[in-house]
């Protein structure tokens, strides 16, 4: 398989970075094709933790080239960040092998703003990341959009701005009685950037149909959670991009049948963060054990996330929208030693049964979880790398959930580092 996606199927933070970087040893390329710096992938190598936010988590392997895909929202000022702490720690030798798409859009302090004043000032919280994620997708769609490529012309760069301010300026200091932007300003902060992109940027579609004939292997790395996807989500309450599988040919420029098999990456548990339904959420000891143990805090805002129980339902339809091929199974080691564990099966609202999340998520914040009881296993599972060597009822537990997802789990992580892995099928 030399194509893979790597998708969340939950509501984003199911482990995805761990998976990535146990699978860009064997990759030649990692892509990113959507979301931005809202993303917060946790690495840990040889106990040490690196969180990414933007950069593909394959640059931590030396030979590997990583890409940043027309999809991405990217904003430069954590880009820079993040190139120079990871070139501190002896990351991106060489600047060849990492490319930014000229086509991806920026992130604007405008965007940011904006972002913030909507979720402090606005009615309905969504609970973003404040990272400008929402406006900048906006302003692609309106066609007033700033992308890559514009930064290099100072001409197009200044028009552009200039057009933008009149209307966010007014936005700002008219409807939310804040203050505004100065182009020079803004010109003034964005000229580095020009500097330090025109040693990423790149037509990085075209790179990745010549790799794909040059029969390189490609691992896509998807970001957020089918949940938090703008159409299959639980809308409003979801981020602005489409985060299922689809999108990793709109994202990158490749074509959908060069994408030979999707891994979906789920947690023993679910979370999320920021507002909108969750049918299994514990709000009591319980989720506050999965979070403790779990160390459930965001990687990009250091929020507290909400945890509740695995949920089939959910999971399965994720597995149907993205063509999940295979599972990953994250920190199973967090149960170890609860007594009992619960998976939801179906939701009941009003008498009625359901089997699929229902299409309103007013209706699936009053789902009520149907629950199966399992026991728990007395004993760790942290460090296993072997399936043998797990307690029955770990196993009794990952069997069960394969049955009612009806795809087999392929990998299990037993711990934070690379090497508390189970890997039983191989991707590529
Ligand atoms: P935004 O993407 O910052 O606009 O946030 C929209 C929703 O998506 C909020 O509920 C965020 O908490 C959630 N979100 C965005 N990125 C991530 C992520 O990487 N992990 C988990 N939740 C996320």
């Amino acid at each position: 398989m030399p194509n893979i996606g790597i998708i969340g199927l939950q509501w984003g933070d199911e482990g995805k970075g761990k998976v990535i970087d146990l699978l860009s040893k064997d990759a030649d390329i990692v892509v990113r094709y959507q979301g931005g710096a809202n993303a917060g992938h946790t690495i840990v190598v040889q106990g040490e933790k690196i969180i990414l936010h933007l950069v593909p988590s394959g640059i931590l392997h030396e030979s590997k080239y990583c890409v940043i895909g027309n999809g991405v929202v990217l904003d430069p000022v954590v880009l820079e960040k993040e190139i120079s702490e990871l070139k501190a720690k002896g990351f991106i030798k060489d600047d060849k092998k990492f490319m930014v798409s000229g086509l991806a859009h920026l992130i604007m302090p405008y965007h940011k703003k904006l972002d913030i004043l909507r979720e402090s000032k606005g009615k309905k919280r969504i609970g973003t990341t404040g990272r400008g994620i929402g406006p900048a997708y906006e302003d692609k769609a309106s066609r007033m959009g700033i992308r890559v490529i514009d930064l290099m012309d100072p001409d197009v760069f200044k028009e552009k701005i200039k057009q933008n301010l009149e209307i966010k300026n007014f936005i700002i200091e008219k409807y939310y009685g804040d203050q505004g932007f100065k182009a020079q300003d803004i010109i003034k902060q964005y000229v580095p950037f020009r500097k330090l992109l025109k040693k990423y940027i790149a037509d990085t579609a075209d790179f990745l149909h010549k790799s794909i004939e040059e029969h390189k292997k490609i691992l896509f790395e998807g970001a957020q959670g089918t949940f938090l996807d703008i159409d299959h989500g639980t809308y409003p309450y979801v981020t602005s991009s489409n985060t299922v599988a689809g999108n990793i040919a709109s994202g990158s420029g490749v074509p959908p049948n060069c994408i030979d098999s999707v891994l979906g990456i789920c947690k023993a548990y679910t979370t999320r963060v920021g507002e909108g339904p969750f049918p299994t959420e514990l709000k009591d000891e319980i989720g506050d054990r999965i979070r403790e143990v779990g160390r459930e805090y965001g990687s990009t805002t250091g929020r507290p996330r909400r945890c509740g129980w695995f949920d089939a339902v959910t999971v399965k339809r994720a597995i149907k929208l993205n063509g999940i091929n295979g599972l990953c199974l994250m920190k199973l080691d967090v149960f170890d030693n609860f007594k009992k564990i619960f998976i939801c099966t179906g939701y009941e609202l009003n008498g009625k049964k359901y089997d699929i999340p229902p299409m309103s998520s007013y209706e699936l914040s009053k789902c009520n979880p149907i629950l199966e009881e399992m026991p728990g296993w007395k004993g760790s599972v942290i460090g296993i790398d072997e399936y043998k060597k797990l307690p029955p009822n770990a196993k009794k537990y990952i069997a069960r959930l394969e049955e009612l997802l009806g795809v087999r789990i392929d990998i299990i992580s037993t711990g934070p580092d690379r090497d508390s892995t189970i890997v039983l099928k191989k991707p590529f």
